[in-house]
């Protein structure tokens, strides 16, 4: 099956790395003209450069998406450029591994700004263009953390959890305006984000061995196979499926 996402503008944050690159160049060979909202450092322009050079369309809108200002400026950059959007991937995310009793107040706030305030504010600017539009569908970047705790990961799991009900949540006030949002929730995937916490978790003594991933989920998850789980979700495939959580993890949490 092709052209998925004929004709759909697709935002996706973090869009330049891990899930997210893999996503952004999906979405585009599915027919969608795709804004990629991910950090000024990241690889964002060069991503939407390949995306173009493949015969697709795409824009970097460079932002920090914790930051309010700078999400309504990424999000008015690419309705400009491609029009509202009516795909949105809430994908950006990061990680905070220590013992909770060693985190601070800031780090909270960083990690709550980083990967849940990201997803209000992302969500709240493309919002009013995707209701105008007729509809469209969101998907965010919950986690096998938000139902399944993993030791030093206090901080990590809570935002998780929050994600996880995040979509529910704008899934049941903006089903009246066909808008559907549900969640993707990965258990350990092969991308920095993964690789940096098994190393993390592997200092502070938790057994995160391949041995210990093979019983838990088999293998490490591909990126890949989160931007397709999404693809479902945000394309018309799933248009009765919303409110819900799609656990991509081989078992993890149904052991
Ligand atoms: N990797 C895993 O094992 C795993 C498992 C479950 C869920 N997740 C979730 O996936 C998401 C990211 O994971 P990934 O594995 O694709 O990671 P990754 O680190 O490879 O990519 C994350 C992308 O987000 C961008 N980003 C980070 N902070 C940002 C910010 N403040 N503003 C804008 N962009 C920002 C990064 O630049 C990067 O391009 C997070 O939401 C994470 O919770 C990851």
């Amino acid at each position: 099956m092709s052209g998925q996402l004929e004709g759909r503008v697709a935002l996706v944050s973090g869009g330049a790395g891990g899930c997210g690159l893999a996503a952004s160049r999906l979405f585009a060979r599915e027919g969608a003209l795709v804004g990629i909202v991910d950090l000024p450092t990241s690889d964002g322009a060069a991503v939407a450069a390949e995306i173009i050079r493949s015969g697709g369309r795409a824009v970097f809108a460079p932002a920090d998406v914790s930051n309010g200002a700078a999400v309504s400026q990424a999000v008015a950059h690419v309705t400009g450029e491609l029009g509202p959007v009516t795909a949105l991937f809430n994908h950006a995310g990061t990680l905070i591994v220590k013992p909770f009793l060693d985190t601070s107040e800031e780090e909270w706030d960083r990690l709550m700004a980083i990967n849940v305030r990201s997803m209000f504010l992302m969500t709240k600017a493309v919002l009013p263009g995707m209701i105008d539009a007729g509809g469209g569908s969101i998907v965010c970047t919950s986690s096998i953390s938000a139902v399944a705790a993993t030791p030093m990961e206090v901080l990590y799991d809570t935002t998780k959890g929050a994600c996880h009900m995040f979509a529910r949540a704008i899934a049941v006030e903006f089903r009246d305006r066909n808008i559907r949002c549900n969640a993707v929730c990965p258990g350990f995937i092969k991308t920095a984000h993964g690789n940096r916490e098994v190393e993390a978790l592997t200092r502070y003594g938790v057994d995160v061995s391949d041995a210990a991933i093979a019983a838990q989920q088999g293998r490490m998850c591909e990126p890949e196979e989160v931007a397709e789980a999404a693809l479902f979700l945000l394309s018309d495939r799933s248009s009765f499926v919303s409110g819900t959580h799609l656990f991509v993890d081989n078992c993890f949490t149904a052991m």
